[in-house]
């Protein structure tokens, strides 16, 4: 299955993910994921894209059209994929449609999360992410079993940057003007499917598999 999980920053795009790449047996490719892995190594991509992310803006589409296309073309992701956080502007939706086009195959499904701004910040401000596995936890609502230690692998536990109550602002803003148009656009496409990403992550996670279950056939 080719999916893409659309909502706006905190809304679970990344907790979700996890569970759900593993539920349908397809890589998960992440763009905050690979940004940020550059940013630790210190890459010419990597320092290009802290500037944007610092800020809560986009990095700009033709560096990250880029890195996808490139992402796209390695072998795991040739039975399917779950993009979380790209496409993020209707321009990078229309050159995934070409993307995939000149492959001959086409996207199944657009998840939406759906959550109102006062939960996500509730929840990014308590986010806390491992740096080994990049496992997500939250200090209230998914908190490890010790203070800023994975229980999956022992990493240890950080804050993003952009996770700063002036950044996640910035970040909703971004995403109402750059990022929500896509909801038109793959609704108009007959693509979107949207749930209720409210509760706990377990129910989340059956809410969005009950959703795909009718959608997982070939192309
Ligand atoms: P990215 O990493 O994609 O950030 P984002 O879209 O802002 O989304 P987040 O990762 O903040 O949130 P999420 O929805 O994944 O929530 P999570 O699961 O972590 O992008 C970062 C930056 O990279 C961008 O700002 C931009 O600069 C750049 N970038 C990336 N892609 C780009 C692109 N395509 N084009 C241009 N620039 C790009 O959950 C949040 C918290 O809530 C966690 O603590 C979690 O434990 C908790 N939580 C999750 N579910 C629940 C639940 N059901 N109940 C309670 N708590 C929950």
């Amino acid at each position: 299955m080719r999916l893409v999980l659309v909502g706006p920053p905190g809304a679970g795009k990344g907790t979700q993910a996890q569970f759900i790449a593993e539920h349908l047996q397809v890589p998960k490719i992440s763009t905050g994921d690979i940004f940020r892995a550059n940013v630790g190594q210190g890459t010419e991509l990597g320092l290009l894209a802290k500037t944007f992310m610092d800020r809560g803006d986009l990095v700009p589409d033709d560096v990250t059209i880029e890195m996808v296309r490139n992402r796209l073309t390695e072998d795991d992701a040739q039975g399917g994929f779950l993009l979380d956080g790209f496409p993020r502007t209707v321009p990078q939706a229309e050159v995934l449609d070409s993307m995939l086009a000149e492959s001959g195959v086409k996207l199944h499904v657009v998840l939406e999360l759906v959550v109102e701004d006062d939960e996500v910040i509730r929840r990014l401000s308590g986010r806390r992410t491992c740096r080994t596995c990049n496992h997500i936890w939250h200090i209230d609502f998914d908190p490890p079993s010790v203070e800023g230690v994975c229980d999956l692998d022992g990493g240890e536990l950080y804050q993003r940057d952009d996770d700063q109550a002036e950044t996640i602002a910035n970040r909703l803003k971004v995403y109402a003007n750059e990022t929500a148009p896509l909801v038109g656009y793959y609704a108009s496409r007959g693509l979107l499917v949207g749930i209720d990403a409210t509760g706990p992550v377990d129910d989340v996670t059956q809410r969005a598999i009950d959703a795909l279950r009718p959608l997982q056939h070939g192309d």
